[in-house]
């Protein structure tokens, strides 16, 4: 979910309902605002997105105080009465809120037997009536929010108004929140985008602080109620990241500027030949003995594809879905360096796998997108990718720099521990990345992927082959496919086809095999396999290859270093999901049920 709230002199709708577009990513089930202005708290809210919410407005409501929401359902369908702003019986107390309130049924038992009505089937709607009950208690609104706050357990942010208050109460617990303050006023959200083109300037939340903010004030506290300091952050994203420039969709621009992504990440990270990270110098990693990444989603492929690496340079690794961090983590002390992948730094069974990790003695780094995301500040180290802000809700340019980004790390932990061997092709590796930028560029000119897309519209599955990092490439292809294009997309390892999934093979069910010249020519067997089955193959690679000729069409990948070419591979495969999507007319930025940052467990 994502969450906005505005106080300024100026309107406070228009600029939340523009914030909800920015923060959509976050979840599209259901919007909503609430506005205070002299005559009362005013909610409007409706499941469908903000543009649905948008049209059901006859006119913008008018005040200069404001909370907003964009929904990924938890508690509750998607149903116009589980959209937030919740509020207390009367309508006074207005909240929107991120997160899992796990004490909700009590709360809400016990609130209900002091005659409070609910109307929807939300664990957030407890929390109004919660401010309600306490305001019973006493004159002080801000004392009122922070007990109800403190009765809380489970993770939130939440925002809050009050009828004839020109204030916003807001507080945070495992769900992120940041502050954006500009001349006119202040904002608070989930993620800098949301206001990124009113202002850079941030003061990231902590987990237990609670704020107040006014017209020309604002007040950060603890539950308590004693002051808290928070620096106040510039952040270095061009508000130009944050819209969609003259492409049709995010996912498209976000596909298009792997170059420059890909630059970032690389930009002054490879001195006379060596990897250099700022803030993590030769040496830092020298005790560590075993290297788990913990990763969702397509931060998981690409931690498949760090762990990869790796363990060519002789370092023990190994990938973990977070969600079973627990029952396979196996054991793990000081020595084990456990690197959180996370493009928003929020994922919560990433997040937790961490703390569970840390628990256990475990250190920490996280590889992260976001500047002050939760991973960043609660790990011990931060290594950022420096993709710019990503909005698809497909991940696209934050794989490609994720990938860079963990080869780097797997060099210099080669370097800094003494028992790991450096391949002997490393030397080659950081050579050819000079190239990488300009070769995703050549990619992305004179992909056939489109035509492609077309021709193989009609088929009843898709299915991804790969071997090593070609596997990596192969599992994050047929995620692609099947989250944007809605057509069943699964990936293997070459080898393991034959195994179960060659039953599934078919006329109807083309095979795109990734090679990268780096593995024997085990996939190419493996695709012949599939092609006698009477499946189409799509080779995945470079054109200097026995792959390349033997199957029915090619996607080429210019000549590299094998780790560079499965990265491009995989570009290739992102063209071949977006026109296959855009072909089918689904909406690509905000595939059904998903949502970029799953920010519950
Ligand atoms: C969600 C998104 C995926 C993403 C995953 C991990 O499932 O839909 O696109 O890969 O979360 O997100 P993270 O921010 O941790 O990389």
């Amino acid at each position: 979910c994502g969450i906005i709230a505005r106080i300024g002199r100026d309107e406070a709708a228009e600029t939340l309902l523009s914030g909800l577009e920015n923060l959509e990513y976050r979840g599209y089930d259901s919007a909503g605002i609430a506005v205070q202005n002299g005559s009362g708290v005013k909610v409007h809210k409706c499941s469908g997105d903000v543009s649905d919410l948008e049209s059901q407005l006859d006119e913008t409501p008018h005040g200069n105080v404001g909370i907003g929401h964009t929904r990924w359902s938890t508690h509750g369908p998607p149903t116009d009465e589980n959209a937030h702003p919740h509020t207390d019986t009367a309508g006074d107390v207005a909240v929107v809120h991120n997160g899992v309130i796990d004490n909700y049924a009590e709360l809400r038992e016990d609130l209900h037997s002091r005659g409070h009505v609910f109307e929807s089937d939300t664990d957030t709607e407890v929390i109004p009536h919660l401010i309600d009950e306490y305001l019973k208690t006493t004159d002080e609104t801000e004392l009122a929010v922070r007990r109800a706050v403190d009765t809380l357990e489970g993770s939130y942010a939440i925002a809050a108004i009050v009828d004839g208050e020109e204030r916003v109460y807001a507080a945070r617990k495992g769900s992120p929140l940041v502050l954006g303050l500009d001349d006119g006023g202040w904002f608070l959200a989930s993620d800098v985008p949301a206001f990124l083109e009113h202002t850079d300037e941030v003061v990231y939340l902590e987990d237990g602080d609670a704020v107040v903010l006014e017209p020309h004030d604002y007040a950060i506290t603890d539950l308590e109620g004693r002051p808290v300091e928070r620096p106040v952050d510039t952040v270095d994203w061009d508000p130009q990241d944050a819209g969609k420039g003259e492409y049709d969709h995010y996912m498209l621009k976000e596909i298009h500027s792997q170059p420059t992504a890909l630059s970032n990440a690389i930009d002054g990270r490879v001195v006379d030949g060596e990897v250099s990270f700022e803030d993590l110098p030769p040496g830092t990693f020298a005790d560590v003995e075993t290297v788990q990444l913990v990763a969702c989603g397509t931060s998981y492929h690409a931690s498949l594809f760090g762990t990869h690496l790796l363990r060519s340079a002789g370092v023990s690794a190994d990938a973990i879905r977070a969600s079973e961090y627990e029952p396979v983590s196996g054991p793990v002390d000081e020595r084990t360096l456990v690197v959180a992948v996370t493009q928003s730094g929020e994922t919560a069974d990433t997040l937790d796998a961490v703390r569970t990790a840390s628990d256990r003695g475990a250190r920490s780094l996280a590889v992260t997108n976001v500047v002050g995301s939760t991973a960043a500040r609660e790990a011990d180290d931060a290594l950022y990718i420096r993709a710019g802000p990503e909005v698809g809700v497909a991940a696209t340019k934050t794989f490609s720099s994720q990938a860079v980004t963990l080869a780097l790390l797997s060099q210099r932990l080669a370097a800094d521990l003494p028992e790991a061997t450096p391949p002997a092709d490393s030397t080659a590796m950081l050579e050819a990345l000079d190239d990488l930028p300009n070769q995703a560029e050549s990619v992305l000119a004179e992909s056939r992927a489109s035509a492609l897309a077309r021709e193989l519209l009609d088929a009843r599955s898709y299915f991804f082959i790969g071997r090593g990092l070609g596997r990596s490439v192969a599992l994050e292809g047929a995620l692609k496919f099947k989250e944007i294009t809605y057509e069943h997309a699964e990936g293997f390892a070459s080898g393991a086809l034959k195994h179960g999934p060659l039953a599934l093979v078919t006329e109807e069910s083309p095979v795109f095999a990734v090679y990268t010249g780096g593995e024997d020519g085990k996939t190419t067997t493996n695709a012949t396999e599939a092609r006698s089955r009477g499946a189409p193959i799509v080779a995945v690679g470079p054109d200097d290859h026995p792959l390349a000729d033997a199957a029915d069409a090619h996607l080429s990948v210019p000549d590299t270093h094998p780790v560079w070419t499965a990265l491009l591979a995989n570009v290739q495969l992102q063209l071949v999901s977006y026109h296959a999507a855009a072909l089918l007319d689904r909406p690509i930025d905000k595939p059904r049920n998903l949502a970029k940052s799953v920010t519950v467990e």
